[in-house]
């Protein structure tokens, strides 16, 4: 049975209803989004929030990694989803060394984000490396989305892609983590790439939302880089992705007969044309 009581007639979700679904064991659904359309579709289809993450530097910008991804091509992304929406909470992604220099680099450009994108919140990856920048940036108004486990930006310290928390040591250096950006005041927290007891132990110790990728049912809520459940990424085969369709196929497909329907002249015909 769905369960929608929280927001069976929001017309606009806000990091407050976010928490109260937790409150209320109703499920958040999280998807990544980096342009105009996927942003109209995803709020259209009535999804709580849309990440605009720096993933777009692999899906989007064809990078192995996200480190190249710049605060400039963020805002500009972030800037263009909200365009599409009305109700969903669009969330804006800390790019790699736009957070990291110091609490009040982070300020700044956290400011620009939210200030030049109209974004709602912003998210970035770490644990007591940014706890001190989260409570600066809450207390003045910017609301933070935790990211712990498997930590993209940090591929260069870990070397692999690999689940995180399998050990009992990286396990509870996780779940400390978890309750320092709590204390910190982060209002949610993406878990990714961790074993599901990993994630059912901190979903339940905390107060605040979990949002699973790769982290089990136990989450709060569940994250997909939209490209990969779209079944756009053909290489990219990971257990925690659930392809809805097969769209690479159906775009390589459609290219096709487009070109062949060119090259035996039949299109245009006389009704497509003025
Ligand atoms: O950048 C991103 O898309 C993310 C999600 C995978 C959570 O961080």
């Amino acid at each position: 049975m769905q369960k929608n009581i929280v927001t069976k007639n929001l017309t606009h979700i806000t990091t407050k209803v976010i928490q109260l679904m937790k409150e209320h064991d109703e499920k958040i659904t999280m998807l990544t989004g980096y342009d105009f359309l996927t942003g109209k579709f995803l709020d259209a289809a009535k999804i709580e929030i849309i990440l605009v993450g720096d993933s777009l530097g692999n899906v989007i910008q064809g990078n192995e990694t996200t480190l190249p991804v710049t605060l400039e091509e963020m805002i500009y992304h972030t800037k263009i989803v909200k365009r599409g929406v009305t109700r969903a909470l669009v969330v804006g992604d800390m790019t790699f060394m736009s957070y990291q220099v110091g609490a009040d680099d982070a300020v700044r450009n956290c400011g620009r984000l939210m200030k030049e994108t109209g974004c709602d919140a912003v998210k970035m990856e770490g644990g007591s490396y940014v706890a001190e920048t989260v409570r600066r940036l809450v207390e003045i108004g910017i609301p933070v989305m935790g990211h712990l486990g498997l930590t993209p930006q940090s591929i260069n310290k870990f070397g692999s892609y690999k689940t995180r928390g399998i050990e009992k040591t990286e396990a509870d250096q996780i779940f400390k983590d978890a309750l320092l950006l709590e204390k910190a005041g982060c209002f949610a927290i993406v878990l990714e790439k961790i074993p599901a007891r990993l994630g059912k132990k901190i979903s339940t110790v905390l107060k605040i939302p979990t949002i699973g990728i790769g982290a089990g049912p136990y989450c709060d809520g569940q994250v997909l880089v939209t490209q990969d459940m779209l079944g756009m990424i053909e290489e990219f085969k990971p257990r925690f992705v659930r392809k809805y369709m097969n769209l690479a196929q159906d775009m390589k497909s459609a290219f096709m007969h487009y070109i062949s329907d060119v090259k035996e002249g039949k299109f245009p015909t006389n009704d497509e044309s003025y």
